[in-house]
Protein backbone atom coordinates (compact mmCIF):
# COMPACT_ATOMS: atom_id res chain seq x y z
CA UNK A 1 0.00 0.00 0.00
CA UNK A 2 2.81 2.46 0.59
CA UNK A 3 4.27 2.12 -2.63
CA UNK A 4 1.73 2.78 -5.16
CA UNK A 5 0.40 6.05 -2.57
CA UNK A 6 4.05 7.60 -2.97
CA UNK A 7 4.01 7.06 -6.51
CA UNK A 8 0.54 8.75 -6.17
CA UNK A 9 1.96 11.79 -4.72
CA UNK A 10 5.34 12.20 -6.96
CA UNK A 11 2.76 11.84 -9.74
CA UNK A 12 0.18 14.49 -8.43
CA UNK A 13 3.19 16.93 -7.67
CA UNK A 14 4.70 16.81 -11.19
CA UNK A 15 1.16 17.25 -12.77
CA UNK A 16 0.19 19.79 -10.74
CA UNK A 17 3.78 21.72 -11.50
CA UNK A 18 3.20 20.61 -15.40
CA UNK A 19 0.08 22.36 -15.31
CA UNK A 20 1.50 25.52 -12.99
CA UNK A 21 4.26 26.56 -15.67
CA UNK A 22 2.03 25.78 -19.00
CA UNK A 23 -0.41 28.13 -17.45
CA UNK A 24 2.11 30.74 -16.18
CA UNK A 25 3.73 30.42 -19.79
CA UNK A 26 -0.02 30.54 -21.63
CA UNK A 27 -0.86 33.59 -19.37
CA UNK A 28 1.99 35.33 -19.89
CA UNK A 29 2.42 35.30 -23.86
CA UNK A 30 1.68 38.49 -25.16
CA UNK A 31 -0.41 39.69 -27.86
CA UNK A 32 0.77 41.99 -30.10
CA UNK A 33 0.51 43.21 -33.98
CA UNK A 34 4.02 43.09 -33.82
CA UNK A 35 5.38 38.94 -33.04
CA UNK A 36 8.16 37.48 -32.52
CA UNK A 37 10.75 36.39 -35.87
CA UNK A 38 10.70 32.92 -36.64
CA UNK A 39 12.89 30.63 -36.86
CA UNK A 40 14.44 30.02 -39.82
CA UNK A 41 13.62 27.18 -42.07
CA UNK A 42 16.23 24.32 -42.41
CA UNK A 43 18.73 25.46 -45.11
CA UNK A 44 21.52 23.33 -46.77
CA UNK A 45 24.92 24.68 -44.48
CA UNK A 46 26.98 24.60 -47.51
CA UNK A 47 24.84 26.62 -49.82
CA UNK A 48 24.91 29.33 -47.09
CA UNK A 49 28.51 29.42 -46.73
CA UNK A 50 29.04 29.42 -50.13
CA UNK A 51 26.29 32.14 -50.06
CA UNK A 52 28.15 34.27 -47.44
CA UNK A 53 31.43 34.16 -49.34
CA UNK A 54 29.79 35.69 -52.74
CA UNK A 55 27.90 38.19 -50.29
CA UNK A 56 31.83 39.20 -49.53
CA UNK A 57 33.43 38.84 -52.44
CA UNK A 58 33.99 42.40 -53.83
CA UNK A 59 35.04 40.32 -57.14
CA UNK A 60 31.72 40.27 -58.01
CA UNK A 61 31.87 43.84 -58.63
CA UNK A 62 33.79 45.69 -61.65
CA UNK A 63 35.90 47.55 -59.72
CA UNK A 64 37.03 44.33 -57.69
CA UNK A 65 36.17 46.61 -54.81
CA UNK A 66 32.64 46.59 -53.88
CA UNK A 67 30.62 43.93 -52.30
CA UNK A 68 27.22 43.82 -51.32
CA UNK A 69 28.72 43.83 -47.62
CA UNK A 70 30.11 47.27 -48.44
CA UNK A 71 26.79 48.57 -48.68
CA UNK A 72 24.82 46.21 -46.39
CA UNK A 73 27.70 46.13 -43.79
CA UNK A 74 26.63 43.31 -41.20
CA UNK A 75 28.84 45.16 -38.35
CA UNK A 76 26.56 47.66 -38.98
CA UNK A 77 22.83 46.45 -39.15
CA UNK A 78 23.21 45.36 -42.62
CA UNK A 79 23.31 48.73 -43.52
CA UNK A 80 26.03 51.53 -44.44
CA UNK A 81 24.88 54.17 -42.58
CA UNK A 82 25.21 57.04 -45.28
CA UNK A 83 22.10 59.01 -46.79
CA UNK A 84 22.33 57.61 -50.17
CA UNK A 85 25.24 54.55 -51.29
CA UNK A 86 28.11 55.01 -52.94
CA UNK A 87 28.44 52.83 -56.21
CA UNK A 88 30.74 52.24 -58.73
CA UNK A 89 33.42 55.73 -59.55
CA UNK A 90 32.15 56.86 -56.56
CA UNK A 91 28.41 57.58 -57.45
CA UNK A 92 26.03 58.66 -55.76
CA UNK A 93 23.41 56.78 -55.44
CA UNK A 94 19.58 58.06 -55.82
CA UNK A 95 18.14 55.80 -52.90
CA UNK A 96 19.12 54.70 -48.55
CA UNK A 97 19.92 51.03 -48.53
CA UNK A 98 17.87 49.40 -46.50
CA UNK A 99 19.10 46.32 -44.11
CA UNK A 100 19.40 43.10 -45.31
CA UNK A 101 18.73 41.70 -41.78
CA UNK A 102 15.34 39.90 -41.29
CA UNK A 103 14.58 40.83 -45.28
CA UNK A 104 13.31 37.77 -45.31
CA UNK A 105 10.12 38.75 -43.59
CA UNK A 106 9.08 41.30 -46.12
CA UNK A 107 6.23 40.97 -48.01
CA UNK A 108 8.89 42.12 -51.05
CA UNK A 109 12.10 43.63 -51.65
CA UNK A 110 13.25 46.83 -52.92
CA UNK A 111 11.24 50.15 -51.61
CA UNK A 112 8.94 49.92 -54.19
CA UNK A 113 8.73 45.84 -53.66
CA UNK A 114 10.00 45.65 -57.56
CA UNK A 115 11.49 41.93 -56.75
CA UNK A 116 9.15 39.40 -54.85
CA UNK A 117 11.55 37.46 -53.82
CA UNK A 118 15.56 37.63 -52.22
CA UNK A 119 16.67 35.54 -54.86
CA UNK A 120 14.86 37.77 -57.79
CA UNK A 121 16.55 40.43 -55.64
CA UNK A 122 19.93 39.40 -55.84
CA UNK A 123 20.97 39.40 -59.43
CA UNK A 124 19.99 43.47 -59.75
CA UNK A 125 23.34 44.97 -57.84
CA UNK A 126 25.92 42.92 -59.71
CA UNK A 127 25.08 44.98 -62.91
CA UNK A 128 23.51 48.03 -61.84
CA UNK A 129 25.95 50.38 -63.53
CA UNK A 130 25.21 52.79 -60.50
CA UNK A 131 26.11 49.75 -57.90
CA UNK A 132 28.50 47.07 -58.25
CA UNK A 133 28.63 47.73 -62.00
CA UNK A 134 29.78 44.41 -63.66
CA UNK A 135 27.34 42.34 -66.05
CA UNK A 136 26.30 38.64 -65.02
CA UNK A 137 28.60 37.42 -68.04
CA UNK A 138 31.74 38.71 -66.26
CA UNK A 139 31.23 37.88 -62.73
CA UNK A 140 30.86 34.28 -63.94
CA UNK A 141 33.56 34.51 -66.05
CA UNK A 142 35.73 35.46 -62.93
CA UNK A 143 33.70 33.17 -60.55
CA UNK A 144 34.28 30.23 -62.95
CA UNK A 145 38.13 30.87 -63.13
CA UNK A 146 38.49 30.61 -59.04
CA UNK A 147 39.33 27.14 -58.65
CA UNK A 148 38.13 27.31 -54.65
CA UNK A 149 34.31 28.43 -56.26
CA UNK A 150 34.79 25.55 -58.95
CA UNK A 151 34.62 22.53 -56.46
CA UNK A 152 32.58 24.48 -54.16
CA UNK A 153 30.13 25.63 -56.94
CA UNK A 154 30.27 21.46 -57.87
CA UNK A 155 30.24 20.22 -54.18
CA UNK A 156 27.05 22.68 -53.58
CA UNK A 157 25.15 22.08 -56.78
CA UNK A 158 26.19 18.72 -57.65
CA UNK A 159 26.93 19.52 -61.20
CA UNK A 160 29.79 21.11 -63.40
CA UNK A 161 27.94 24.26 -64.76
CA UNK A 162 28.30 27.36 -62.67
CA UNK A 163 25.24 29.52 -63.18
CA UNK A 164 24.20 33.02 -61.86
CA UNK A 165 20.93 31.10 -61.00
CA UNK A 166 23.29 29.78 -58.35
CA UNK A 167 24.96 32.65 -57.36
CA UNK A 168 21.16 34.51 -56.83
CA UNK A 169 20.42 31.17 -54.99
CA UNK A 170 23.14 31.24 -52.76
CA UNK A 171 23.29 34.72 -52.10
CA UNK A 172 19.40 33.96 -51.03
CA UNK A 173 20.13 31.23 -48.60
CA UNK A 174 23.01 33.49 -46.39
CA UNK A 175 20.70 36.05 -46.50
CA UNK A 176 17.50 34.13 -45.28
CA UNK A 177 19.95 33.16 -42.31
CA UNK A 178 19.91 37.15 -41.52
CA UNK A 179 17.54 37.23 -38.93
CA UNK A 180 17.92 38.85 -35.14
CA UNK A 181 15.57 37.24 -32.89
CA UNK A 182 15.91 37.37 -29.06
CA UNK A 183 15.35 41.14 -28.64
CA UNK A 184 14.36 42.68 -25.69
CA UNK A 185 10.98 43.58 -26.79
CA UNK A 186 10.75 39.55 -27.73
CA UNK A 187 11.38 38.76 -24.37
CA UNK A 188 8.80 41.15 -23.50
CA UNK A 189 6.33 39.76 -25.71
CA UNK A 190 7.37 36.34 -24.65
CA UNK A 191 6.44 36.90 -21.06
CA UNK A 192 9.32 38.32 -19.69
CA UNK A 193 7.84 41.07 -17.29
CA UNK A 194 11.16 43.22 -16.51
CA UNK A 195 12.66 42.63 -20.28
CA UNK A 196 12.02 46.58 -20.94
CA UNK A 197 11.73 49.43 -18.88
CA UNK A 198 8.46 51.23 -17.75
CA UNK A 199 9.67 54.14 -20.34
CA UNK A 200 10.01 51.77 -23.01
CA UNK A 201 6.73 49.93 -22.45
CA UNK A 202 5.36 53.90 -22.29
CA UNK A 203 6.91 54.16 -25.67
CA UNK A 204 5.42 51.12 -26.91
CA UNK A 205 1.76 52.06 -26.00
CA UNK A 206 2.53 55.13 -27.93
CA UNK A 207 3.45 53.51 -30.61
CA UNK A 208 0.37 51.00 -30.33
CA UNK A 209 -2.29 53.55 -29.90
CA UNK A 210 -1.57 56.43 -31.86
CA UNK A 211 -1.80 54.15 -34.93
CA UNK A 212 2.07 53.45 -35.44
CA UNK A 213 1.11 49.84 -35.47
CA UNK A 214 -1.55 50.08 -38.84
CA UNK A 215 1.42 50.43 -40.59
CA UNK A 216 4.48 48.99 -38.61
CA UNK A 217 3.81 44.93 -38.06
CA UNK A 218 4.13 41.90 -38.07
CA UNK A 219 7.41 39.99 -37.34
CA UNK A 220 9.39 42.27 -38.76
CA UNK A 221 7.40 45.64 -37.39
CA UNK A 222 7.14 47.00 -41.02
CA UNK A 223 7.55 45.06 -44.50
CA UNK A 224 3.67 43.81 -44.39
CA UNK A 225 2.32 46.73 -47.05
CA UNK A 226 3.08 49.89 -49.32
CA UNK A 227 2.59 52.90 -48.11
CA UNK A 228 2.46 56.57 -48.51
CA UNK A 229 5.27 58.64 -47.06
CA UNK A 230 2.48 61.84 -46.39
CA UNK A 231 -0.61 60.86 -45.52
CA UNK A 232 -1.80 63.75 -43.27
CA UNK A 233 0.76 66.19 -44.42
CA UNK A 234 3.41 66.58 -47.68
CA UNK A 235 6.58 65.28 -47.16
CA UNK A 236 9.46 67.74 -48.58
CA UNK A 237 11.94 65.51 -50.03
CA UNK A 238 15.63 67.65 -51.24
CA UNK A 239 15.86 64.64 -53.67
CA UNK A 240 13.13 63.81 -56.04
CA UNK A 241 10.77 61.75 -55.47
CA UNK A 242 10.59 58.26 -56.39
CA UNK A 243 7.31 57.69 -58.03
CA UNK A 244 7.48 54.18 -55.75
CA UNK A 245 5.24 51.59 -56.29
CA UNK A 246 2.93 53.38 -58.89
CA UNK A 247 6.54 52.34 -61.20
CA UNK A 248 5.98 48.62 -60.15
CA UNK A 249 2.40 48.50 -60.49
CA UNK A 250 1.44 51.21 -63.07
CA UNK A 251 -1.33 52.25 -60.67
CA UNK A 252 -1.52 56.43 -60.16
CA UNK A 253 -2.97 55.85 -57.19
CA UNK A 254 0.39 53.86 -55.45
CA UNK A 255 2.59 57.04 -56.95
CA UNK A 256 5.01 57.97 -53.89
CA UNK A 257 4.03 54.75 -51.93
CA UNK A 258 6.81 52.50 -50.36
CA UNK A 259 7.52 49.33 -48.48
CA UNK A 260 7.21 50.15 -44.97
CA UNK A 261 10.53 49.61 -43.47
CA UNK A 262 11.16 47.32 -40.65
CA UNK A 263 11.41 48.92 -37.05
CA UNK A 264 13.50 46.01 -36.07
CA UNK A 265 17.50 46.82 -35.42
CA UNK A 266 16.51 50.67 -36.29
CA UNK A 267 18.84 51.62 -33.67
CA UNK A 268 21.45 50.69 -35.88
CA UNK A 269 20.28 51.54 -39.60
CA UNK A 270 20.19 55.56 -39.18
CA UNK A 271 19.90 57.87 -41.34
CA UNK A 272 15.95 57.42 -42.33
CA UNK A 273 13.41 57.84 -44.80
CA UNK A 274 14.09 56.53 -48.83
CA UNK A 275 16.21 59.67 -48.85
CA UNK A 276 18.24 59.49 -45.44
CA UNK A 277 16.66 63.13 -45.22
CA UNK A 278 16.37 62.03 -41.18
CA UNK A 279 19.31 61.64 -38.99
CA UNK A 280 17.97 60.68 -36.06
CA UNK A 281 15.45 58.43 -34.74
CA UNK A 282 13.86 61.36 -32.67
CA UNK A 283 13.51 62.91 -36.26
CA UNK A 284 12.30 60.10 -38.14
CA UNK A 285 9.65 59.80 -34.97
CA UNK A 286 8.49 63.27 -35.34
CA UNK A 287 7.88 62.93 -38.98
CA UNK A 288 6.44 60.01 -39.08
CA UNK A 289 3.58 61.69 -36.25
CA UNK A 290 3.10 65.11 -38.33
CA UNK A 291 2.68 63.13 -41.49
CA UNK A 292 1.01 59.76 -41.36
CA UNK A 293 -1.40 60.81 -38.07
CA UNK A 294 -1.41 64.37 -37.61
CA UNK A 295 -0.04 64.04 -34.48
CA UNK A 296 2.58 66.11 -32.48
CA UNK A 297 4.30 64.60 -29.99
CA UNK A 298 5.72 66.15 -26.73
CA UNK A 299 9.77 65.86 -26.26
CA UNK A 300 8.83 63.27 -22.88
CA UNK A 301 6.63 60.95 -25.74
CA UNK A 302 8.83 61.03 -28.61
CA UNK A 303 11.61 60.22 -26.57
CA UNK A 304 9.18 57.22 -25.11
CA UNK A 305 8.54 56.18 -28.47
CA UNK A 306 12.48 55.91 -29.58
CA UNK A 307 13.45 53.74 -26.01
CA UNK A 308 10.66 51.58 -27.54
CA UNK A 309 12.37 51.55 -31.19
CA UNK A 310 15.97 50.31 -29.66
CA UNK A 311 13.76 47.66 -27.50
CA UNK A 312 14.04 46.25 -31.11
CA UNK A 313 17.63 45.67 -31.53
CA UNK A 314 17.91 41.92 -31.73
CA UNK A 315 20.68 39.06 -31.40
CA UNK A 316 22.97 40.06 -34.59
CA UNK A 317 24.07 37.23 -36.33
CA UNK A 318 27.53 35.59 -35.20
CA UNK A 319 29.49 35.30 -38.75
CA UNK A 320 33.04 33.34 -38.70
CA UNK A 321 34.40 35.91 -41.41
CA UNK A 322 34.19 34.09 -44.68
CA UNK A 323 38.19 33.15 -46.61
CA UNK A 324 37.54 34.34 -50.13
CA UNK A 325 39.62 31.60 -52.44
CA UNK A 326 42.17 33.18 -54.64
CA UNK A 327 42.20 33.76 -57.67
CA UNK A 328 44.08 32.32 -60.71
CA UNK A 329 46.29 33.61 -63.52
CA UNK A 330 42.76 33.49 -66.02
CA UNK A 331 40.35 35.47 -63.49
CA UNK A 332 39.63 38.78 -65.58
CA UNK A 333 41.35 41.62 -63.26
CA UNK A 334 39.66 44.38 -61.85
CA UNK A 335 38.79 47.48 -63.09
CA UNK A 336 38.68 50.03 -60.21
CA UNK A 337 39.41 52.80 -62.54
CA UNK A 338 37.03 53.26 -65.66
C1 LIG B 1 26.32 50.29 -53.89
C2 LIG B 1 25.58 49.86 -52.74
C3 LIG B 1 24.91 48.50 -52.79
C4 LIG B 1 25.48 47.29 -53.12
C5 LIG B 1 26.88 47.01 -53.58
C6 LIG B 1 24.44 46.30 -52.92
N1 LIG B 1 23.30 46.91 -52.46
FE1 LIG B 1 21.59 45.98 -51.89
N2 LIG B 1 20.68 47.74 -51.82
C7 LIG B 1 21.26 48.97 -51.99
C8 LIG B 1 20.24 49.98 -52.13
C9 LIG B 1 20.47 51.46 -52.33
C10 LIG B 1 19.00 49.31 -52.04
C11 LIG B 1 17.62 49.92 -52.20
C12 LIG B 1 17.35 50.07 -53.69
C13 LIG B 1 15.91 50.35 -54.02
O1 LIG B 1 15.04 50.05 -53.20
O2 LIG B 1 15.64 50.83 -55.12
C14 LIG B 1 19.33 47.90 -51.81
C15 LIG B 1 18.38 46.91 -51.56
C16 LIG B 1 18.71 45.61 -51.22
C17 LIG B 1 17.78 44.63 -50.70
C18 LIG B 1 16.31 44.85 -50.39
C19 LIG B 1 16.07 44.97 -48.91
C20 LIG B 1 14.66 45.39 -48.61
O3 LIG B 1 14.21 45.24 -47.47
O4 LIG B 1 13.99 45.94 -49.50
C21 LIG B 1 18.48 43.46 -50.53
C22 LIG B 1 17.95 42.15 -49.99
C23 LIG B 1 19.83 43.72 -50.99
N3 LIG B 1 19.93 45.04 -51.37
C24 LIG B 1 20.81 42.77 -51.08
C25 LIG B 1 22.01 42.98 -51.77
C26 LIG B 1 22.90 41.93 -52.25
C27 LIG B 1 22.67 40.45 -52.07
C28 LIG B 1 23.96 42.55 -52.84
C29 LIG B 1 25.15 41.93 -53.54
C30 LIG B 1 24.85 41.07 -54.67
C31 LIG B 1 23.72 43.99 -52.73
N4 LIG B 1 22.52 44.20 -52.10
C32 LIG B 1 24.61 44.96 -53.15
C33 LIG B 1 22.61 49.21 -52.04
C34 LIG B 1 23.54 48.25 -52.41
C1 LIG C 1 0.38 55.08 -42.96
C2 LIG C 1 1.46 54.17 -42.65
C3 LIG C 1 2.46 54.56 -41.59
C4 LIG C 1 2.22 54.98 -40.31
C5 LIG C 1 0.89 55.21 -39.62
C6 LIG C 1 3.52 55.16 -39.69
N1 LIG C 1 4.51 54.85 -40.58
FE1 LIG C 1 6.49 54.93 -40.21
N2 LIG C 1 6.87 54.60 -42.17
C7 LIG C 1 5.92 54.36 -43.15
C8 LIG C 1 6.54 54.36 -44.45
C9 LIG C 1 5.87 54.11 -45.79
C10 LIG C 1 7.90 54.64 -44.23
C11 LIG C 1 8.96 54.78 -45.31
C12 LIG C 1 8.84 56.17 -45.87
C13 LIG C 1 9.80 56.49 -47.00
O1 LIG C 1 10.97 56.74 -46.74
O2 LIG C 1 9.34 56.52 -48.14
C14 LIG C 1 8.07 54.77 -42.78
C15 LIG C 1 9.29 55.01 -42.15
C16 LIG C 1 9.48 55.05 -40.78
C17 LIG C 1 10.74 55.16 -40.12
C18 LIG C 1 12.10 55.21 -40.81
C19 LIG C 1 12.61 53.80 -41.03
C20 LIG C 1 13.78 53.70 -41.97
O3 LIG C 1 14.49 52.70 -41.87
O4 LIG C 1 13.98 54.57 -42.81
C21 LIG C 1 10.50 55.20 -38.77
C22 LIG C 1 11.54 55.28 -37.65
C23 LIG C 1 9.08 55.10 -38.59
N3 LIG C 1 8.50 55.01 -39.84
C24 LIG C 1 8.43 55.13 -37.37
C25 LIG C 1 7.06 55.34 -37.25
C26 LIG C 1 6.40 55.75 -36.04
C27 LIG C 1 7.10 55.96 -34.70
C28 LIG C 1 5.09 55.89 -36.33
C29 LIG C 1 3.99 56.39 -35.41
C30 LIG C 1 4.21 57.73 -34.93
C31 LIG C 1 4.92 55.57 -37.73
N4 LIG C 1 6.14 55.25 -38.25
C32 LIG C 1 3.70 55.58 -38.39
C33 LIG C 1 4.56 54.14 -42.92
C34 LIG C 1 3.91 54.50 -41.76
Amino acid sequence: MKTPRAIHWVLCAVAAATLMSTGAALAQKRDSMIQTIPAVRNIDPALVELGKKLFHDPRLSRSGFISCASCHNLSRGGSDNLKTSIGHNWSQGPINAPTVLNSSLNLAQFWDGRALTLKEQAGGPIANPGEMASTHEVAMDVLRSIPGYASEFRTVFRTDQMSIDQVTTALAAFQETLVTPNSRFDRWLDGEDNAITKDELAGYHLFRDSGCVACHNGPNAGGTSFQRLGVVQAFQSVNPQPIGRAGVTGRDADRFKHKVPTMRNVELTYPYFFDGSARTLTEAVDVMGRLQLGRVYTAQENAQIVAFLKTLTGQQPRLMLPILPPSSDKTPPPRPFN
